[in-house]
């Protein structure tokens, strides 16, 4: 009889179950009025009086610890239970959480798009620049106000290396390998030592263009302008060229377009005026090509510059910089549809 106990703990010690099913089975099968842990009980009568209590006693345990198995059994597949319950079977095997394509991504790309349809291509260089192409290649006086402290990062060690300020840095690149014709845009983030606040920061983006051609005049800069102020805006987009100096370009001018919002009506945005200013242009100076390697006397050229944030803000009315460098999903998330 003890044998036979001691085989059935044996037995009951390594159970297992996956199911409540199984477990159903196995109290069935041990702890039943037909099962064998019962009927071991029944033997009990026929065990010689001296043993008595030795059997009596190991058979309770047996019994006891039948009991205290499948009930942990129950309480294991109890919780796989609801752990299953929590698996969504209908979702996809690969859940790709996709992305927001950043707004300024966007605008820039449907810069770039009207740009290359008009001919133009893209041209690229490096945002930690040396003064020569940020300034000097541009015309820019030796004491110009724009190579002071509180406009450029220099790179400590090196006062003749900075973080550009300006894409026109690009424009320089390609002028010094390659001749007219030159129909290029430059889009890239820049840099400038200012506090930041909602409506100034210490990088921005910029997308200049430069043509350098035989004949090019004032009125092909207006035209591919309005064209691409109509492109971006919507067809009813008006344009209006102001004067104002780049030491880079002459004549120079500041573009506005009619008020995106009123539509030249006069609102807040465009604080009554129905304009808004959104880049800088003019014809390039004849010292830059010159600087640059480019005969003055046989070429010419125009070049604008505009910064993405200005785009970016005019056509989704983002009123507060900062958020473009952010990181905030609740305001990435708003561009999804733009995507
Ligand atoms: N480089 C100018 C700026 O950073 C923009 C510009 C480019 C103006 C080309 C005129 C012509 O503000």
């Amino acid at each position: 009889m003890l044998v036979r106990i001691k085989e059935m703990l044996e037995q009951v010690e390594h159970l297992t179950a996956n199911s409540a099913e199984d477990i159903e089975a196995l109290r069935i099968k041990y702890l039943s009025k037909k099962g064998e842990i019962t009927a071991l009980m029944n033997d009990f009568r026929n065990v010689p009086a001296e043993q008595k209590k030795e059997v009596g006693i190991k058979i309770n345990e047996l019994k006891q610890r039948a009991m205290e198995i499948i009930n942990d059994l129950k309480q294991s597949v109890a919780q796989t239970d609801t752990e299953e319950a929590d698996i969504d079977i209908t979702r996809t095997a690969y859940p790709i959480q996709l992305g927001t394509r950043h707004p300024l991504t966007i605008v820039k790309n449907e810069i770039i798009d009207i740009f290359s349809r008009l001919g133009f291509s893209l041209a690229e260089g490096p945002e930690v620049e040396d003064d020569w192409h940020v300034f000097s290649s541009m015309n820019f006086a030796e004491d110009h106000p724009a190579r002071d402290m509180q406009d450029t990062f220099f790179v400590e060690a090196h006062p003749d290396i900075i973080l550009r300020t300006h894409t026109s840095s690009v424009q320089a690149r390609v002028m010094e390998r390659q001749q007219p014709p030159i129909r290029v845009i430059c889009p890239g983030r820049v840099y400038r030592n200012e506090a930041i606040s909602a409506r100034a920061h210490c990088f921005f983006h910029q997308v200049e263009g430069l043509y350098v051609d035989k004949e090019v005049s004032f009125t092909d800069l207006m035209q591919v302008l309005l064209l691409f102020a109509k492109e971006m805006f919507g067809e009813d987009t008006k344009i209006r060229m102001r004067p104002s100096y780049f030491p880079f370009t002459e004549p120079s001018a500041e573009m506005d377009v009619s008020c995106t919002l009123c539509k030249g009506k006069g609102c807040n945005m465009c604080k009554g005026s129905g304009w808004l200013e959104i880049l800088g242009c003019g014809m390039v100076h004849p010292n830059v090509l010159e600087l640059n390697g480019i005969d003055p006397t046989k070429y010419k050229g125009y070049a604008f510059g505009m910064g993405i944030e200005r785009i970016a803000n005019l056509k989704y009315q983002v009123k507060d910089l900062r958020l473009f460098s952010e990181n905030d999903e609740r305001f990435l998330k708003e561009f999804e549809a733009a995507n």
